[in-house]
C-alpha cells in the first residue's frame, strides 16, 4: 500500500515509517524541515516531501496515489509561539490534510490526537467518554481537530482517531529523557507526593495500534485511547527507571505549589524574549495531573494488545539513551545496586 505519514521524521512518525517499510509498504513522509532525520528515512526507502501541512500544494503533492494517511504532524513542543500557531498547524493543518485525503479518495485516514484532551483525570481510569477538559492550548487544538475528522467520516471517509497516552521509547527526545537524566544523577526531585497517576505508552505498542487501523473497516468512525496495559504512580515510574539504569532510586520530596507559581512566572517572563523557559506549566503538570486510562475499546475494536511492558520498555530506552550518549552513569552509583 502507499501510505502517507505526516510528521514522519518526528519521534513517533519515524518509528511508524520504519515499521511500514519493514512490512513492505510504500511510504511518503511529509515533514516541515530538511535534516538528519529526513536523510535517514530516505536511506530506509521512504519518499520525503518537505513542507507544512498548512500548505495545500505541498499536501496535494504528498497525497498523490496514497491509500492510507496517518496524520501525526503537530505543533507540539514549540514554546514561545503565539496560540495562533497551534491553531494554524493543529486545526487548520488537519482540515487541510483530511480534505485533501477526501478529494484524493484515500481509503483510510488515521488522526493522531492525544489523551491530553481529557486533561486531569478526576476519576481514574478514564475511558473515551471522560470529560473533555484540555489543560493547555496544544491539547485544546488537538481536540478541536477531532470534530473536523468526524465531519469527513460523516461524508463517507473511513477515519480513526487515536488518543495516545505518554509515548516513550528509544528516540524519545524529551520527557522520559529528563526523568532518566535526573535518576542517573543519583537523586530525583519529586514535587508533590509522587502519587499522581501516569500512563506510559511504549512506542512499538503505539505503532501496533496505527498498523491495526489500516485494515478496511477496522475502527472506522471511532475514537480510541491507546496506552500500555498498566498505569503507575509517578514515584513508581522513577523507581522503575532507576532499576532500568541499575542505580539506586533516591527520591527527594518537595512541595509542588512553589513550582506551579514559578512555572507560570517563568513562562510569562520568557515569552516576550522568545526564550525557552527553564520550567513552564506543561512540564509542571507532570507532577500534578492524573493520567490513567482504559484501553478496552481499542482492544475490542482494533485488536490492540500492548506487547511491551514498562520494565522491558524502560530497559530498551535506557540502553538507547546510554548508547546515543544522552545520559552517562556515575560508575559509583551503578555499583551500589549490582
Ligand atoms: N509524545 C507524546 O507523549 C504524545 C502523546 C499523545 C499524542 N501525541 C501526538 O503524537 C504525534 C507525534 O508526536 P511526537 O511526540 O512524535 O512529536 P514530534 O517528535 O514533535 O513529531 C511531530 C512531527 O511533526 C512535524 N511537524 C510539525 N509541524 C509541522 C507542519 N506544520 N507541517 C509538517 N510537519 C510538521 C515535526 O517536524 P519538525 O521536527 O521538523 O518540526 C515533527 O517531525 C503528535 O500528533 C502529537 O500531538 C504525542
Amino acid at each position: 500500500m502507499k501510505v502517507l505519514v505526516t510528521g514522519g521524521t518526528g519521534f513517533t512518525g519515524k518509528a511508524l515509517v520504519r515499521r511500514l517499510l519493514d512490512e513492505g509498504h510504500d511510504v511518503v513522509a511529509l515533514d516541515y524541515k530538511e535534516g538528519l532525520k529526513t536523510d535517514e528515512i530516505r536511506t530506509w526507502g521512504a519518499k520525503v516531501v518537505i513542507g507544512s501541512v498548512t500548505d495545500r500544494d505541498i499536501v496535494e503533492q504528498a497525497m498523490e496515489g496514497v491509500e492510507v494517511v496517518h496524520h501525526l504532524a503537530a505543533a507540539f513542543r514549540e514554546l514561545n509561539v503565539d496560540n495562533s500557531f497551534y491553531d494554524e498547524v493543529n486545526v487548520g493543518g488537519t482540515r487541510n490534510v483530511v480534505d485533501a485525503a477526501w478529494m484524493h479518495k484515500v481509503r483510510k485516514f488515521v488522526y493522531c490526537s492525544t489523551c491530553g484532551v481529557h486533561g486531569n483525570i478526576d476519576h481514574p481510569p478514564a475511558g473515551e467518554d471522560a470529560p473533555i477538559q484540555p489543560a493547555d492550548y496544544y491539547q485544546r487544538t488537538k481536540y478541536e481537530a477531532e470534530p473536523i475528522v468526524a465531519e469527513y467520516h460523516a461524508k463517507g471517509l473511513e477515519t480513526v482517531i487515536l488518543r495516545p497516552a505518554a509515548i516513550y521509547g528509544p528516540g524519545d527526545p524529551e520527557r522520559f529523557q529528563m526523568i532518566f537524566r535526573r535518576v542517573a544523577k543519583g537523586s530525583f526531585p519529586m514535587f508533590g507526593n509522587g502519587k499522581t497517576f501516569y500512563h506510559p505508552l511504549y512506542i512499538d505498542n503505539l505503532v501496533d495500534a496505527f498498523m491495526a487501523c489500516m485494515a478496511p473497516g477496522v475502527g472506522s468512525g471511532g475514537v480510541y485511547l491507546i496506552a500500555d496495559e498498566h498505569y503507575y504512580p509517578i514515584s513508581a515510574i522513577v523507581e522503575k527507571v532507576a532499576a532500568a539504569l541499575n542505580v539506586p532510586s533516591k527520591i527527594q520530596y518537595y512541595p509542588v505549589w512553589p513550582l506551579v507559581v514559578a512555572g507560570h512566572i517563568c513562562e510569562k517572563i520568557c515569552k516576550p524574549f522568545r526564550v525557552t523557559p527553564p520550567i513552564f506549566p506543561r512540564r509542571v503538570d507532570w507532577y500534578r495531573q492524573n493520567r490513567a486510562f482504559k484501553i478496552d475499546s481499542a482492544k475490542r475494536d482494533l485488536g490492540y494488545a500492548p506487547k511491551v511492558d514498562l520494565d522491558e520498555g524502560l530497559r530498551r530506552t535506557a540502553e538507547w539513551y546510554l548508547k546515543e550518549g544522552y545520559i552517562s552513569l556515575d560508575p559509583s552509583l551503578s555499583q551500589k545496586n549490582s
